[in-house]
């Protein structure tokens, strides 16, 4: 008899969770390293100087009933958007009912994971040392490393500086004044956040524009729609979204916020109501993008300058896996091109839950990949061939790069509504190219055995 198939899930957030539970519903061995002491990755906010970049404002900016894990929905009687600490205790919640816990290494933190020659990998993490397995999924999230502006802005600044990732409450800011750096859903939150204790309004540095949706539109969550209209061409469904964002809120110019760089879903989404009510109540208020610091005060692109003593750079995060090599992640993490959005093209035991960026909620894809990644570890699904597998990621990569812009991470990009509708059809076929015994099946390398 085979011995059942070993993996390791790196990381016990949302996508490690989804992998866990589909493996074993797959009959698969799984081992789950997560570096922090619970599970629910960034959402499971409450470990000091721990990698969550959660604040105590945070809330989901998706809404529940788009952002739920179809196996597990969010109690009926929650808001629609609810507080990070009910999105953690929800992940708390889907491990204990699906059993996973027993599955998870708290407080062990991968250090290094190797292929061994023939196949298998080791996997060496801190503490417990060195342990074979026939396939690893990385599910290690993309929001921990802070990126800062690369090169620095010239100058040198007095005041104090922080990412967005140390954010906590707006305590820090008490009678100080603030300027939040970024357009992005940190930016907007730690704006509004700041602009009730800060000394003076919150300035609010956009180097260029975004367009800015409301959590509801019309009465309902404003991502609700997007299900209904997802059969249309994102060209037309553009078109429409834009129309109806007009009508409810006007342009963000209107607003004194620069024009936004492309179209409706051809940027991340900036998603809040509050930030439109304090720049109408001149509370937040608007400067150019930064030219260079100069003692206790920052000079923005068109001359002009203020005194500050808090720079927030909301600036985002880099994808870091510091566990693979070059060898495996090439030069760039972030345009690490991968089958599917799942599978490394040079050797598919390397499976990713979670290498994206969904223009909508991130659950449903990372669950919708981790069913993907358990038909094929399980020996259930066979992979195209690798030429098309290459030519599948190269027509992915010009579609996303016509879409969004070969400067805002093309590999990573995933429309939400079309991926979620793809991955079952791409697992059909994958279990018919099985059965007709074509394709590319997952068959382990059996292992010596090795202590750990
Ligand atoms: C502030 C913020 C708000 C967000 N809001 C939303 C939202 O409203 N809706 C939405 O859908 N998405 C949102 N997201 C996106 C978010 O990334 C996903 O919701 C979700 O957390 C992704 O899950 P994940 O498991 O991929 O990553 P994470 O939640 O980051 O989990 C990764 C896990 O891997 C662990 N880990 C990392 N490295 C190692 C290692 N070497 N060894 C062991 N363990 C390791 C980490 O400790 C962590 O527990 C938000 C992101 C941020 C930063
Ligand atoms: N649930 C929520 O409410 C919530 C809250 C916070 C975050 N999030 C999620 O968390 C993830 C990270 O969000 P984020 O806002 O931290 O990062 P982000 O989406 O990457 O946004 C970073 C922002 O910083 C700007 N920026 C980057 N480098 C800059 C530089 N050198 N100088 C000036 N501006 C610079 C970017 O502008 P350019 O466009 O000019 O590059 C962008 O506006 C996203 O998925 C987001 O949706 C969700």
């Amino acid at each position: 008899m085979t011995p059942p198939r070993r993996v390791a899930v790196i990381g016990a957030g949302a996508a490690g969770l989804a992998a866990a539970k589909a493996l074993l519903d797959a009959g698969v061995e799984v081992a789950v390293h997560e570096r922090s002491g619970r599970p629910g990755g960034l959402w499971a906010r409450d470990d000091p100087g721990g990698p969550s970049p959660a604040y105590a404002s945070l809330h989901l900016n998706t809404s529940k009933g788009r952002t739920e894990f179809a196996d597990f929905p969010m109690p009926r009687d929650w808001p629609d958007y609810p507080s990070a600490d009910r999105v953690a205790g929800y992940l708390a919640d889907y491990a204990e009912k699906f059993a996973l816990t027993p599955f998870l290494r708290l407080r062990s933190t991968v250090t290094s994971v190797e292929r061994e020659e023939g196949g298998g990998w080791t996997v060496t993490a801190d503490p417990g040392g060195a342990e074979r397995y026939d396939a690893v999924v990385v599910a290690n999230g993309h929001n921990w490393d802070p990126r800062l502006p690369e090169p620095a802005y010239p100058g040198a600044f007095a005041g104090e500086q922080l990412h967005a990732h140390a954010y906590r409450d707006a305590e820090a800011f008490r009678d100080r004044r603030v300027l939040v750096v970024g357009m992005g859903n940190s930016a907007m939150d730690i704006a509004v956040d700041a602009s009730y204790v800060a000394r003076g309004p919150v300035l609010l540095s956009a180097r260029q524009g975004v367009h800015i949706v409301p959590k509801y539109l019309f009465g309902r969550p404003s991502d609700a729609t997007g299900g209904a209209l997802s059969v249309l061409p994102w060209r037309l469904r553009q078109r429409l979204a834009q129309a109806m964002l007009r009508l409810a809120v006007g342009a963000p110019q209107d607003y004194g916020l620069p024009a936004p760089r492309g179209g409706l879903f051809q940027n991340h989404p900036t998603i809040s109501d509050t930030i439109l009510h304090r720049l109408t109540h001149g509370e937040v208020v608007v400067r150019p993008g930064v030219e260079r610091l100069d003692g206790d005060r920052v000079v923005f692109t068109d001359g002009s300058s203020d005194p500050v003593d808090v720079i927030v750079w909301a600036t985002g995060y880099r994808v870091s896996i510091p566990f693979l090599s070059a060898r495996w992640l090439g030069a760039d993490p972030e345009a690490l091109p991968l089958y599917k959005r799942v599978f490394h093209l040079e050797d598919p035991s390397l499976v990713f839950v979670g290498l994206m960026q969904s223009t909508g909620a991130a659950l449903p894809v990372v669950e919708a990949q981790a069913k993907l990644a358990a038909a094929y570890l399980s020996g259930s699904y066979a992979l195209p061939e690798p030429p098309e597998q290459r030519r599948a990621v190269a027509r992915a990569l010009r579609y996303a790069t016509g879409r969004w812009g070969r400067d805002r991470r093309p590999h990573m990009r995933i429309d939400f509504d079309a991926y979620v509708a793809d991955v079952p059809k791409e697992i059909r076929a994958g279990r018919d190219r099985f059965l007709r015994g074509q394709g590319r099946p997952f068959t382990p390398t059996r292992r010596k055995e090795t202590s750990p």
